[in-house]
């Protein structure tokens, strides 16, 4: 998939060229989950694998979206009239997107600069990710759309701004409380870096990832699905915890003070604070380790984030957790492994050096489907560039 596939595809949809064509990466986590809604540390890149959208002015109020890997379904509706129902499909994102750019650039802080219109469009959105995967398909698609639709209308957003506006279309319209970091990276991803960032100020700095080392990405295909699931319940218990000790996040809490008021807390809310705040020293320590070349620290961190993910967290499945030991086993300390995402399935990340390959292929083609039953899927990626890097 290319840019001018998509603009074909584009033109035996609507009999039309597209002005422009869009590209937004996937990411993958290296360390750092369930941390940025808790204003803490994440340390993802973004992947070769994402959504394209193609778009096109029309003189009308209307948005006609065809999404061509989904059977080439269509969705049409009036910027004035944009409404959400039950059923979330594909379509809440494309409609979340729009309502949540449309206010923002209603708000006060836009007036200041100046009108932008937004017109109707016809859009056309293909993609090379695997979808409920946990590879942040969704964000990809919104931060897709926002530079989209900035290039047709001609108007100016910062990556964070972007990010933003495709998150409070996650929150507000589709109803998953997921936290900045998919977004974010998806705008501003760096060639061959991974971003440690700050969800508490949004501050980020890049590390390289060492040229020997490969993103190793495993799909346990145990579908995952975000909304409406424990994620929404995993958060809640966070800002409990939060609230318990009076503070607007985790971060404000140090393992100090989670000890000393333990007894106070059920068993359950104890350790998902704890797995919150010892992830947000690992992700710190993972930066400077990676930046340095540690691979054998990386490698540490990496198994210790997905133990306190298991046992604390408890967000990953007996299968995920087959993957990581089998793989921990074939890469030792020269690479690193750990669950990636959201969790209750999705994906497993692999630091894996080129010499390891095909050892590690071996284990996630044979061992893995003689345990589960189930086939994964490899994908070697390197690390991107955002849409608005
Ligand atoms: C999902 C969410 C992210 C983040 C991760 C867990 O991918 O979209 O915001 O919370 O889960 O780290």
């Amino acid at each position: 998939m290319d840019k001018q596939t998509v603009s074909e595809l584009f033109n035996q949809a609507f009999k039309r060229e597209p002005q422009v064509v869009t590209y937004a990466p996937g990411r993958v986590n290296l360390i750092g989950d369930h941390t940025d809604y808790n204003n803490g540390f994440v340390l993802p890149a973004a992947i070769d694998m994402g959504t394209y959208i193609a778009a096109r002015k029309r003189d009308d109020n209307e948005i006609h979206v065809i999404a061509s890997d989904i059977n080439g379904e269509k969705l049409s509706f009036g910027l004035d009239t944009i409404s959400f129902d039950d059923q979330i499909g594909w379509g809440h994102y494309v409609k979340g997107v729009f309502q949540a750019l449309l206010s923002h650039l209603l708000s006060q802080e836009n007036q200041r600069t100046g009108k932008v219109n937004i017109q109707g469009c016809d859009l056309l959105i293909s993609g090379t990710l695997p979808q409920g995967a946990g590879l942040s398909s969704s964000a990809s698609l919104e931060i897709a759309l926002i530079k989209a639709i900035t290039e047709l209308f001609g108007f100016h957003l910062e990556g964070i701004c972007a990010a933003l506006i495709g998150q409070q279309a996650e929150n507000v319209y589709v109803g998953c409380n997921c936290g900045i970091m998919d977004q974010l990276i998806s705008a501003l991803g760096q060639d061959r870096q991974a971003m440690l960032l700050d969800c508490n100020d949004l501050s980020y700095r890049y590390a390289k990832i060492p040229d020997n080392l490969r993103l190793v990405i495993v799909n346990s295909n145990v579908k995952r699905q975000l909304v409406g699931s424990e994620y929404n319940e995993r958060r809640q218990q966070c800002n409990e915890v939060a609230k318990f000790f009076n503070q607007s996040s985790l971060r404000g809490v140090s393992l100090q003070l989670l000890e000393a008021g333990k007894s106070d807390l059920s068993e359950r809310l104890y350790r998902r604070a704890r797995h919150v705040i010892t992830e947000n020293v690992r992700t710190e320590r993972a930066f400077d380790a990676l930046g340095q070349g540690d691979i054998v620290l990386m490698s540490q961190l990496m198994a210790d984030s997905h133990a306190s993910l298991r046992d604390d967290f408890e967000v990953t499945t007996p299968e995920i957790d087959y993957l990581v030991s089998s793989l921990s086993s074939a890469i030792g300390s020269s690479g690193g492994v750990r669950m990636t995402g959201g969790g209750f399935g999705g994906c497993v990340i692999a630091l894996v050096p080129h010499r390891l390959l095909d050892t590690v292929r071996v284990v996630v083609e044979r061992d893995y489907f003689k345990q589960t039953g189930l086939k994964a899927d490899i994908y070697v990626c390197s690390a991107k560039a955002g849409a608005f890097s």
